[in-house]
């Protein structure tokens, strides 16, 4: 089975994760929220931030789903995270995280990260849908879903626990173009 495919984007390239992104998996780990959503350790320990890339290179040859790391173009080093599973595999049916350091937000890579990600899933890789699940006071995360072409279905009452508490998530769904 070929291996998970580099994706290039606008502005980025989506690429498997490396050894060598350990150190960027560091920086991330005191982030408010990206240990709360992610499996980045919520201290900056070495084998756990390891584990989490060994955790990234795995999901894809295990058949549960993808997971890249957003790198700038011409660029070297990791800046985000962007990646998908299997909901419902029978029925085609999948979902998208993304996170993004702070030094690189709120200059569109994010946006074109889950663009192309989401692009490739639906037209490449099976996916008939594509859903996010976003808490409702995540501004920044609704723009980026709507900016790559995800639209809002409704609001799912205490959908997930998120740092102790469980918490509402709009339900985002992007749809494979028609085929026939
Ligand atoms: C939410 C997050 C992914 C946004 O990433 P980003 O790199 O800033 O996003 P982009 O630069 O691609 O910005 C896309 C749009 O969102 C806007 N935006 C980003 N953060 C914003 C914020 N906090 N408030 C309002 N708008 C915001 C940008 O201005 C841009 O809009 P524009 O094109 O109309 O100007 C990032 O802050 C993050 O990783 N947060 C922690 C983890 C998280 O929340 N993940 C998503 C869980 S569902």
């Amino acid at each position: 089975m070929p291996g998970q495919p580099e994706i290039h984007g606008d502005r980025i390239l989506l690429r498997p994760w490396r050894a060598t992104d350990v150190d960027f998996v560091l920086s991330v780990s005191t982030d408010p929220l990206i240990p709360l959503i992610s499996q980045v350790p919520d201290r900056p320990d070495a084998a756990g931030a390891l584990a989490f890339v060994d955790a990234q290179r795995v999901r894809f040859e295990s058949g549960r789903g993808w997971a890249w790391a957003v790198v700038p173009s011409g660029q070297e080093k990791a800046v985000g995270y962007v990646g998908a599973l299997w909901v419902a595999q029978s029925a085609a049916r999948a979902s998208i995280g993304y996170w993004t350091g702070p030094a690189a937000r709120r200059s569109g890579v994010t946006a074109d990260a889950v663009r192309t990600a989401s692009g490739w899933l639906l037209v490449e890789a099976g996916v008939a849908r594509l859903e996010a699940y976003i808490e409702p006071w995540n501004e920044g995360s609704v723009r980026v879903a709507e900016k790559a072409g995800f639209e809002r279905e409704g609001l799912m009452r205490s959908f997930a626990p998120i740092g102790g508490h469980r918490r509402d998530a709009y339900l985002y769904a992007r749809i494979a173009p028609e085929t026939t």
